[in-house]
């Protein structure tokens, strides 16, 4: 089965159609930048014109980098203001003509290790971590979801995690591996004394240089590299649009 997932991030918004069985595009994918100011009238019509592009006309799932509950996006860390308490669903839907699953853009990556990833067949408590623009959580139970989950904002030294702690923070302070290493370790201590995962897996761009962080890290849990990379949040994206977000995970 072939479904469409849209990742809308900071930078840029990625469709691609995912081959459902196998968890993979089944083709090219299709970036267009974010608009700025990244208004909610702004996006909406860069993912109408995503959707465009594939002539997609069924279900489209997307994730969004902020929490969203019922379809209206509650929060705005690293997004326009305005979005908050705006009904994303229904206004993705009302410009493209198709029904749209909208969720958590690191629930969304996490769906998609658990089924086809990392995660695989892994019964106990994953948590999944996004080191990109911000920090994006999502943490499995048994397969099972909890949505929404907010583990990028815990507070540490008297700020938002991410802002510590973020693949973005690493490259704006021109921070050396070992730095940031050091920071992501202090993090996961924190995430490990509180929530006792039996695995983490670490997700966003960076995962892809897993070999200069994840040796660095002192913390007992066993932490592992995703292993879609920057494909999971479209993958997960276009399984949400099944509107199954607690998906077996074998
Ligand atoms: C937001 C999360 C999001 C994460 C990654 C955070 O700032 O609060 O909802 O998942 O960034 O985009």
């Amino acid at each position: 089965m072939e479904l469409l997932g849209i990742d809308v991030g900071g930078t840029g918004i990625k469709g691609g159609i995912v081959d459902a069985e196998r968890g993979e595009l089944a083709g090219e994918r299709f970036r267009l930048d974010t608009p700025h100011p990244a208004t909610p009238e702004s996006v909406t019509e860069t993912v109408a014109r995503v959707v465009q592009h594939f002539n997609w006309k069924a279900p489209v799932g997307a994730g969004f980098p902020a929490v969203v509950r019922r379809g209206m996006v509650e929060t705005a860390a690293n997004i326009d203001a305005g979005w908050i308490g705006r009904k994303v669903e229904s206004m993705f839907q009302e410009a493209t003509g198709c029904d749209f699953s909208v969720r958590n853009d690191a629930d969304v990556a996490g769906l998609a290790e658990m089924r086809y990833g990392a995660g695989r067949g892994c019964d106990g408590v994953v948590l999944l971590l996004t080191l990109g623009t911000g920090i994006g959580s999502a943490l499995f139970n048994g397969g099972r979801l909890v949505p929404n989950t907010e583990f990028g904002h815990i507070e540490m030294d008297g700020r938002s995690a991410e802002r510590r702690a973020a693949d973005s923070v690493r490259t704006r302070k021109k921070l050396s591996w070992k730095k940031w290493a050091k920071r992501v370790d202090d993090y996961l201590h924190r995430l490990d004394f509180y929530l006792w995962p039996d695995l983490i897996i670490i997700g966003g761009g960076v995962s892809r240089k897993h070999e200069s962080f994840l040796p660095l890290l002192t913390v007992k849990t066993k932490v592992v590299p995703a292993m879609l990379r920057n494909d999971a949040g479209i993958v997960g994206a276009a399984c949400a649009s099944l509107g199954q977000l607690q998906l077996p995970t074998h």
